[in-house]
């Protein structure tokens, strides 16, 4: 890696350009550099009009997802020296189908949009049992999986269905709606399966596995859509299902 890394940032400030352009800024990383400290770098010694979103810089509250080189991911957590070039080059732009705020900052309103229209709050019985809730192995894992999404966009700004439709229900709405119909407690299984079987729901994923390339978290959306698609078709069975599993559990467990 060359001592010096040219930075090529998407521009646009939609007060005075009529299209995005690039600046490139040249700076000097040191071996731990990550893509965000080269974007404060730049800002501190550069250009302090260059426009970012960031905060916990752990890659726990998902605000800087960017796209840099064509690929979606979280600048925080992403070591400049393995996204840069032969030639030194790294390209960040904003993340893709987005309206453009400005710069790198894009307008997430259809993102939460969707995020609200799943309910992703748990629907508690009114009856809550005295025991626990108990859980298999295998709904602990798809939870813990649900539960790891961070909400940073970059598989819902890397899905093509997306690039064309702003009303399908995205790949990170679906894993929470997915986290909730696990979700022993929740008593609105059906109801939830109805709507996420409908227009623009589950059946919309063409199945093209972008979303798993672009989660930093290395979780898996197509497979809970895929899931989801199958309980859709059994939503009454299952829901039932769901009511007698909770009838047996308030019984004594036998040892
Ligand atoms: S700054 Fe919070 S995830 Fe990157």
């Amino acid at each position: 890696m060359s001592t010096k890394t040219t930075i090529r940032i998407q521009r646009f400030n939609p007060d005075k350009d009529k299209k995005p352009y690039f600046d490139e800024f040249v700076i000097e990383p040191t071996p731990d550099t990550t893509v965000l400290d080269a974007l404060h770098m730049v800002k501190a010694d550069q250009d302090g009009s260059v426009t970012f979103r960031r905060s916990c810089r752990h890659a726990i509250c998902g605000s800087c997802a960017m796209n840099v080189n064509g690929s979606n991911m979280l600048v925080c957590k992403t070591p400049l020296r393995s996204v840069t070039d032969k030639k030194g080059v790294v390209t960040i732009r904003p993340l893709p189908y987005l309206p453009i705020i400005k710069d790198l900052v894009v307008d997430r309103s259809s993102f939460w949009k969707q995020y609200q229209r799943v309910k992703p709050w748990l629907i508690a019985p009114d009856d809550v049992p005295e025991q626990e809730f108990r859980v298999s192995p295998e709904e602990v894992k798809a939870l813990n999986d649900a539960e790891t999404c961070i909400m940073c966009g970059a598989c819902y700004s890397s899905c093509q269905v997306i690039a064309m439709n702003k009303e399908y229900i995205g790949p990170h709405a679906l894993l929470k709606a997915f986290l909730r119909v696990l979700d022993p407690r929740d008593t609105a299984p059906a109801e939830r399966l109805a709507d996420l079987a409908g227009y623009d729901g589950v059946y919309r994923c063409h199945t093209i596995f972008n979303c798993i390339d672009a989660c930093p978290k290395g979780l898996n959306p197509t497979q809970a859509i895929e899931t989801l698609r199958k309980l859709a078709q059994r939503r009454l069975a299952f829901e039932e299902e769901r009511k007698a599993r909770q009838q047996t559990i308030k019984e004594p467990i036998s040892v």
